[in-house]
């Protein structure tokens, strides 16, 4: 089943050492916190709660992939924000980098896996230039089922694949994923007979990662959906205490917020591993999007939230760490290590010429990123900018179910500190009307 990740905050007591009396401080703020999202989960409003426990869903999933395994060998996921994010996430983190470039035998049979999420005609042409679309299945996914950018990519899809393979090949090789009761997708899907994968009317997009959304294009390459899950249950049943040294994702919660309030406009998140690039992107909208509100739960014009900068280490050492170091002190830092890689390089010895270089032979490339992750560290801690680390034993499906079911939790106890709803999106509703307009639907 694999370990637990650690969220630790010794970097924060050195940058600040008054740190612990600042989050007794706000005990009771935690504790309220703690109680008005348990509040919410106990009236159904949180149906990412339960995603980790629907078995019978992730059974169907399963099968299906096994389906689309024997069927096809290219998925294409069709969506944008939260219908697209957490599946660039699963794939990013838990396949092989080159995953797409394997053969269909190192890929265990599993067909290869592309997203879909932007309006330009060059990127779709050049996806159609490389699939050949008798053996692509679409899956597309929007939770309201009329999001104008994947709508308008389904239409496309749907008339090249009709063209392409006929119309009867075409119904079999589009997948809808939608809301269960509304929406123009669900009528669509209904009326042409698409398979239709449901995402609860409790789950909004940014927190569908562990439903049909993320899933199925994840359980089609392969990955092992029930260990996701477990790893998400394992963090949902860690984090129900409103002591913040017993629930990480209250304890992430406070430490943001507490920067916060001292001015850290900015969270960066810097994963010390490739693989979490994409979790990145996928963090940087769960933190924008729920909290950056400007009207308060009560009604208050507020105007908050922190900007989400996603980094990776080593690459951004190069580039964003002078910044991070010497710029304004206006940001978090979290930093994410990962202990056991999956490979290791042993650096060799230069030879001659390379005597400058000989500190480095026999090393590991491992050991080199390690060390610069601790240098990070201790330069951030000397310069008293805010900084915490979380720990990943590894990287498997279960941790990383653990790790966006402990971000999804501490926005949602966020949220509630910041005094705003974390699950809406109002600014971005209104500029999508804007779009209706612009683009001549009727009553916008
Ligand atoms: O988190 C959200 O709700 C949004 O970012 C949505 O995921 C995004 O706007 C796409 O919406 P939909 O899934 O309805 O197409």
């Amino acid at each position: 089943m694999g370990d637990k990740i650690r969220l630790d905050i010794s970097g924060m007591l050195e940058a600040v050492p008054s740190i612990e009396e600042e989050i007794r401080d706000i005990r009771p703020k935690l504790a309220a916190a703690g109680e008005a999202v348990k509040a919410k989960e106990d009236k159904g409003l949180l149906g990412f709660f339960s995603l980790p426990y629907k078995n019978k869903e992730s059974g169907e999933i399963k099968r299906l992939a096994e389906h689309i395994k024997n069927n096809y060998e290219n998925m294409v996921v069709v969506g944008i924000g939260g219908s697209a994010l957490g599946n660039r996430l699963l794939h990013g983190a838990l396949n092989h980098p080159y995953y797409n470039m394997l053969s269909l035998g190192e890929r265990g049979g599993c067909p290869r896996i592309f997203v879909l999420d932007s309006i330009d005609s060059d990127h779709l042409q050049s996806l159609f230039d490389v699939l050949d679309l008798e053996k692509t299945i679409f899956n597309v996914i929007t939770k309201s089922g009329t999001t104008v950018e994947t709508m308008s990519n389904y239409l496309v899809i749907r008339d090249m694949l009709q063209k392409k393979v006929g119309p009867e090949k075409a119904q079999k090789s589009i997948i809808a994923t939608t809301d269960a009761s509304r929406g123009s997708l669900l009528e669509i899907a209904r009326q042409e007979g698409y398979r239709l994968l449901d995402i609860p009317g409790n789950v909004g997009g940014r927190y569908s990662v562990l439903s049909a959304v993320g899933l199925l294009s994840a359980a089609v390459s392969g990955i092992d959906i029930e260990e996701l899950l477990s790893g998400a249950a394992y963090t949902a049943q860690a984090c129900t205490e409103q002591d913040p040294y017993k629930n990480q994702a209250l304890m992430g919660a406070a430490l943001q917020y507490l920067a916060y309030r001292k001015g850290k406009a900015v969270s960066v998140v810097m994963p010390y591993w490739d693989g979490l690039y994409y979790f990145g992107d996928w963090y940087c909208q769960l933190w924008a999007e729920s909290l950056g509100k400007t009207i308060s739960t009560g009604g208050r014009a507020i105007q908050v939230g922190q900007t989400p900068l996603k980094a990776i280490g080593a690459r951004d050492q190069h580039s964003l760490l002078q910044l991070f170091l010497d710029g304004p002190d206006d940001k978090i830092f979290t930093l994410i290590e990962v202990e056991k890689r999956r490979n290791s390089f042993v650096i060799p010895k230069a030879g001659q010429g390379g005597e400058g270089l000989n500190y480095l032979a026999g090393s590991t490339l491992e050991k080199l990123l390690q060390s610069e992750f601790q240098a990070t560290r201790e330069v951030l801690a000397k310069r008293g900018r805010m900084n915490y680390k979380i720990t990943l034993p590894e990287v498997s499906p279960y941790i990383i179910g653990q790790l966006v079911f402990l971000y999804m939790l501490m926005t949602a106890y966020m949220g509630e500190l910041l005094g705003v709803n974390a699950f809406d999106q109002p600014a971005v509703e209104e500029g999508k009307k804007i779009t209706y307009r612009l683009m001549g639907r009727q009553g916008y």
